[in-house]
């Protein structure tokens, strides 16, 4: 079955064209434009100038990604789009977008809400991966843990009570003068500083609970740097980056633990931007590979905002018979 995939919840417009078949997937084109650029100057993303971008990306994207595909829209046998959760502005362009092609072409329609979206990336690139697993989503608004009991039923079983970790690394990326958004840029910087130098709180909440809190570990390592500039000192990055990124590795692979015992799962998949994180895929393999547990995490450019995710997470909605209609709306909240 084809499916076309439309994404545009935050900053990146997305469009991809993906052949979902019984133990076979096929990318035919994933084509992102990623709005970065033009919000770096913000510090962060500006919802309003993230919904235009989107209206002005979103037709020729589409089409290209069709083109790409080698196909004709009367080839795609369903649209699918992201309709919740995100910034509601940016998600309303893709929503009426994909329902105006839908019903236009007499194609069937399927919302897809975008966490889940996240974890279907695993379903491309590993054909025989099949619920029930755990799932781990980490992203700039997302640090979820989910037991996915089928494709498209998933129990959230902990969650952030507050930031989510990829905030939490942009934060302290944009303190220490990196530019927006600086996950990527603190995962490589982490490797030269000392993980032990800094003394930071751990952003896994004590107890049973299989939450975290990520703002005590922002504002400890806020305070850190502000003493020491005050002081005239200016903290070493390398230092503040690696302590960092070990507190939030340890807490990540501590919960991932409780919550693998918790729900006896033998596949845990890595999802969200910040899967992209080579200390914590590193930590998580580990920790996989003590329990005798099967590790799926997408390739980096499945871990991002992309279409195809959406397309993946899209054909499930569609075995399933969960069609929209032209009343479909978006909504910002899960
Ligand atoms: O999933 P995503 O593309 O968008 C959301 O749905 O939020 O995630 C974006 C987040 C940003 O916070 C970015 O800094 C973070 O993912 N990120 C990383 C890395 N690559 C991207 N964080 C840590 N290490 C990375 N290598
Ligand atoms: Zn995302």
């Amino acid at each position: 079955m084809i499916v076309l995939g439309m994404e545009s919840s935050c900053d990146e417009t997305s469009a991809a064209v993906v052949r979902m078949e019984e133990g076979r997937r096929e990318i035919l084109s994933n084509i992102v434009a990623s709005q970065i650029e033009i919000h770096r100057l913000y510090g962060g993303v500006v919802p309003e100038i993230a919904s235009r971008a989107h209206i002005e990306a979103v037709s020729g994207i589409t089409y290209r990604a069709i083109e790409e595909a080698g196909i004709t829209l009367a080839d795609v046998e369903c649209v699918a789009v992201t309709s919740h959760p995100g910034l509601i502005g940016a998600l309303l362009v893709g929503v009426n977008f994909a329902k105006s092609l839908a019903f236009s072409h007499g194609i069937p329609l399927v919302a897809v809400n975008h966490v889940k979206a996240h974890v279907a990336a695993a379903y491309l690139e590993a054909p025989a991966l099949e619920p029930p697993f755990l799932a781990l989503v980490v992203s700039g608004g997302h640090t979820s843990f989910y037991r996915v009991d089928s494709y498209t039923d998933f129990v959230e079983i902990g969650s952030t009570r507050d930031d989510a970790a990829g905030e939490a690394f942009d934060k302290i990326g944009r303190v220490i003068g990196m530019p927006y958004p600086g996950g990527a840029a603190m995962d490589k910087l982490a490797y030269e500083g000392n993980a032990d130098a800094i003394k930071l709180p751990s952003p896994a909440l004590a107890g049973d609970t299989l939450d975290f809190s990520f703002s005590g570990l922002k504002t400890a390592a806020l305070n850190y740097i502000n003493g020491q500039r005050q002081k005239g000192l200016e903290p070493s990055h390398e230092d503040i980056t690696a302590s960092y990124t070990k507190v939030i590795v340890d807490a990540v692979v501590k919960k991932t633990d409780a919550a693998l015992k918790q729900t006896g799962a033998k596949t845990l998949v890595l999802a969200g931007g910040v899967a992209a994180n080579s200390h914590i895929r590193r930590g998580l393999e580990a920790l996989c590979g003590k329990r005798g547990v099967t590790f799926c995490k997408p390739s980096l450019t499945l871990c991002s905002d992309n279409a195809a995710m959406v397309a993946a997470a899209g054909y499930f909605e569609y075995l399933n018979g969960n069609f929209a209609d032209t009343s479909l709306n978006a909504s910002a909240l899960d």
